[in-house]
């Protein structure tokens, strides 16, 4: 009886990693057009207040790589281009196969793919030999994403 449970626990919870919500864009089935993701991954308009706290450490770490002088983040670095008046330089289509996955729009770059989970050479469970268990998460989820966007949208020139 017990043994039951327990994979009754573990059936349901592979399940929750693996099911999206209604509307919302599973990773792995993201459509690029040049580089260009035209849908919005939820369907849910970005709120760009969030943004702040995404591109800061804890998130998506933009600021590692970017400045970005409507955020007044410190420390930021010069890996690549200020984001200042990427609003203008790209659409909102563009911005939002950029934040997905770079690579689609620059070929071999650095910039970490955010809303991707296939693809990689799967990282161990830290410090075991380990493969991990289940599917990753991508490093923002579709709404992050999406509040990403929408700031970088604000971002005129
Ligand atoms: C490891 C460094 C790195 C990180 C982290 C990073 N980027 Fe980038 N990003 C780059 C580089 C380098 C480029 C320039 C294109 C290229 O050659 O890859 C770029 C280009 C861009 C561009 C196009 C710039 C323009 O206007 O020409 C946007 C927009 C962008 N990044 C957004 C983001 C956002 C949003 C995040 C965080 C969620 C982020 N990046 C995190 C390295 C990074």
């Amino acid at each position: 009886m017990k043994k039951l449970m327990i994979t009754a626990v573990a059936i349901s919870a592979l399940g929750a990693g693996v099911a999206m919500a209604d509307g919302v864009v599973a990773p792995g089935d993201v459509k690029f057009e040049d580089g260009a993701v035209a849908m919005s991954l939820t369907g849910v308009p970005g709120d760009p207040s969030k943004a702040s706290e995404l591109m800061d450490r804890k998130f998506g770490n933009c600021i590692a790589c970017h400045q970005i002088s409507a955020l007044d983040l410190p420390f930021p670095g010069e890996i690549g281009p200020p984001l200042d008046g990427a609003g203008s330089r790209w659409t909102e289509a563009q911005l939002r196969g950029i934040v997905s996955n770079a690579k689609m729009t620059f070929e071999d770059s650095m910039m970490p793919a955010f809303y991707k989970t296939e693809g990689y050479i799967r990282p161990g469970v830290a410090f075991t030999s380990k493969a991990p268990e289940g599917p990753l998460d991508p490093l923002l989820t579709a709404q992050q994403v999406e509040d990403v966007v929408a700031f970088l949208m604000t971002l005129k020139e």
